[in-house]
């Protein structure tokens, strides 16, 4: 979604805030512009599109000033548009506001804003922003900020200058992230850490309501009724090469391959002389024995990564668990009480349905546990306690090393409970913690092959672009699988929606009778998981009936499946032998290849595809 940069030093403003803007281009967005003060004159510049069509169009003419702001928007009040983009001035072009989130109440005070003389040229909700400080303000920016957010609804933050105050900015949250960069002689404000690791690792998270003033040398942090307030500086290990290529050719490609990586450093990080510890977690021991039930809540990949957790934790934690999306959890009346467990699991740690499913799970008075990769962010900071996945910065809007890292806590949230409930024995303990280390091994030895020898997943993205042709595009992709590769197949569909724009959906393959099964015919590529389960023969009864009704079919098997050559179906894609319960690991690796090569072959951007954002922090 929308990034916010801020730039106050020594250097060339311009500079500074384009960089810091292409640090944040994953994100997704339509449209981008700075403003930078030049002696005590505001230079606004702003394009629809890519950062680069405004970097041409400021190539010939350099902005001087050391003071600037800058943003990237993905819109939501108005079309992307050159007048639609940030940043937003007041009447005079003496202030300039950048904004991330949504203001609620945008249109009445921007009724009551004209009443008084006020004129707009944009349709955001952000330009009220703008206008609102003009009329508080009276030679103190930090000030007329604080006055003009006590009026504002919804969720935003804020990067803020004033032509007659160079050398300042202001910032200031709710409910979207914003953070300080602390350097030496300049100082950043950003919606993203990756917007300022070319230039520092140190830096402040803001919290809700904080107001922040910075110069080049100072850092003042005010509350919104003007108290003073201190915050702790954290560094950042992230560096700057994780969130770069590398010599690949997607970030989405990179951060597949780095799945098997990702699992052995959880591996390494959390399991100690044969036990799981999380030393961050500061939910009791106790707390987790006396709970009656699980709730897991979230988003998109990481609900799917849920939907995984809830096989794993009934089978050896032996919890009752549900799973809910974010957005349908927080509206609904969930019964949920100070004996259930609730687990957020995000990786970005912002969206805005999930923070918001966290706040009413606390509301209700239950334990929350979240699961995120982000440190610092909303989510992990407001929950009760937090588990980190460190699976690295992942930049590739289409989430795949989040969800294997997600995966892999869930095992271990399982291995936990389980000693400490007693549901499983020390030596049944082992022997799981054996299999999934042996899983994750096995992870890096598929992605090896990957990497290195023929990628049949890339011949048949092929294969599938010549017969979607061949079809007059009507070709789709079902995604079927049972048990604890279901979300896979949810998973598996998703990602080739997201980045190749073809119709695709998962089911459980036992409900393909309940209806699903009406749209096979030869227009759709059936992708079966069928590995070595208790559901095997199940998912061949399957295979027989869509091969009956002429579906083109992938199937995903156990290394050494001789049966499945005696079904005819069109493609086989082994993976190594492991435990069933461990299996999503190894599945999700070719399901993740075909989407991306299916996009490939399409020539889509699939590190940053149409309409979708990598934090969805607005409703
Ligand atoms: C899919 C994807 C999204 C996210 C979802 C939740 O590839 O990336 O579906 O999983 O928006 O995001 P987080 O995990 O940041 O809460």
């Amino acid at each position: 979604m929308c990034g916010i940069a801020g730039y106050v030093g020594d250097k060339d403003a311009q500079g500074v805030l384009l960089k810091s803007l292409s640090r944040m281009e994953y994100r997704g967005y339509d449209s981008a512009g700075i403003a930078v003060i030049e002696d005590r004159r505001m230079f606004v510049a702003k394009k629809k599109g890519k950062l680069k069509v405004l970097a041409d169009e400021l190539c010939p003419n350099q902005i001087k000033g050391t003071t600037g702001i800058g943003h990237s928007r993905w819109a939501t009040h108005g079309v992307p548009s050159d007048a639609n983009a940030h940043p937003h001035c007041d009447c005079k072009g003496k202030i300039a506001v950048v904004h991330n989130g949504i203001i609620e109440n945008y249109l009445e005070l921007k009724s009551s804003l004209k009443r008084e003389g006020h004129k707009f040229i944009s349709e955001t909700d952000t330009e009220v922003i703008a206008h609102l400080i003009e009329k508080f303000y009276s030679g103190d920016i930090t000030e007329a900020v604080r006055k003009a957010i006590k009026l504002l609804h919804g969720s935003y933050a804020i990067a803020v200058i004033h032509k007659d105050e160079q050398g300042k900015i202001v910032g200031a949250r709710l409910d979207s992230p914003l953070i300080v960069g602390l350097g030496k002689g300049e100082n950043f404000i950003a919606s993203d850490v990756p917007a300022i690791l070319d230039y520092t690792h140190k830096v402040i998270y803001l919290d809700n309501n904080d107001v922040v003033t910075i110069t080049k040398d100072s850092v003042a942090i005010q509350n919104i009724t003007g108290r003073i307030i201190h915050r702790k500086p954290s560094v950042i290990k992230w560096n700057i090469s994780q969130a770069e290529k590398c010599g690949y050719k997607h970030f989405m490609l990179k951060e597949i391959f780095e799945q098997g990586d990702v699992v052995e450093k959880i591996i390494d990080e959390r399991i100690r002389d044969g036990r799981v510890e999380f030393d961050e977690l500061k939910i009791k021991e106790s707390d987790f024995r006396r709970i009656k039930n699980i709730t897991i809540v979230a988003c998109g990949t990481a609900y799917h990564a849920g939907l995984t957790g809830k096989y794993v934790i009934e089978e050896h934690a032996k919890i009752p668990c549900t799973v809910d999306t974010s957005s349908e959890f927080r509206y609904r009346n969930p019964v949920v009480t100070k004996d259930t467990l609730v687990i957020i699991v995000s990786q970005s740690g912002e969206t805005a349905d999930s923070l918001a499913a966290l706040r009413e799970a606390k509301r209700r008075g239950c334990v929350v546990l979240a699961i995120c990769n982000v440190l610092g962010s909303s989510i992990a900071r407001e929950a009760n306690g937090v588990i980190y996945t460190h699976a690295g910065p992942e930049i590739a809007v289409a989430s795949t090393k989040a969800y294997t890292a997600q995966l892999a806590i869930f095992y271990l949230v399982t291995f936990y409970i389980a000693r400490i409930r007693k549901t499983v024995s020390p030596s049944g303990l082992k022997a799981l913690i054996r299999e999934f280390k042996k899983c994750a091994a096995l992870m890096n030895e598929l992605l090896g092959e990957y990497r290195s020898g023929y990628n049949m997943l890339a011949a048949y993205a092929q294969e599938f672009k010549k017969y979607y042709h061949l079809k007059h595009n009507k070709s789709y992709f079902l995604y079927l699988a049972r048990n604890v590769n279901y979300p896979n197949a949810l998973e598996g569909a998703l990602k080739l929606k997201e980045i190749s724009y073809i119709s695709a959906e998962g089911y459980p393959a036992g409900e393909m009778k309940h209806g699903p099964i009406a749209l096979i015919d030869e227009n759709p590529w059936v992708v079966c998981i069928a590995v070595k389960s208790k559901t095997y023969d199940k998912m061949l009864s399957n295979i027989q009936e869509i091969k009956a009704r002429g579906g083109i079919m992938i199937v995903i098997v156990t290394e050494g499946d001789k049966e499945i050559m005696h079904h005819n179906v069109n493609y086989v894609i082994e993976i190594p032998s492991v435990e069933e319960l461990f299996s999503p690991l190894l599945v999700v690796i070719p399901l993740q290849l075909l989407a991306y090569y299916v996009a490939l072959e399409f020539g889509y951007d699939i590190d940053q595809p149409r309409n979708l954002a990598k934090s969805v922090t607005v409703e």
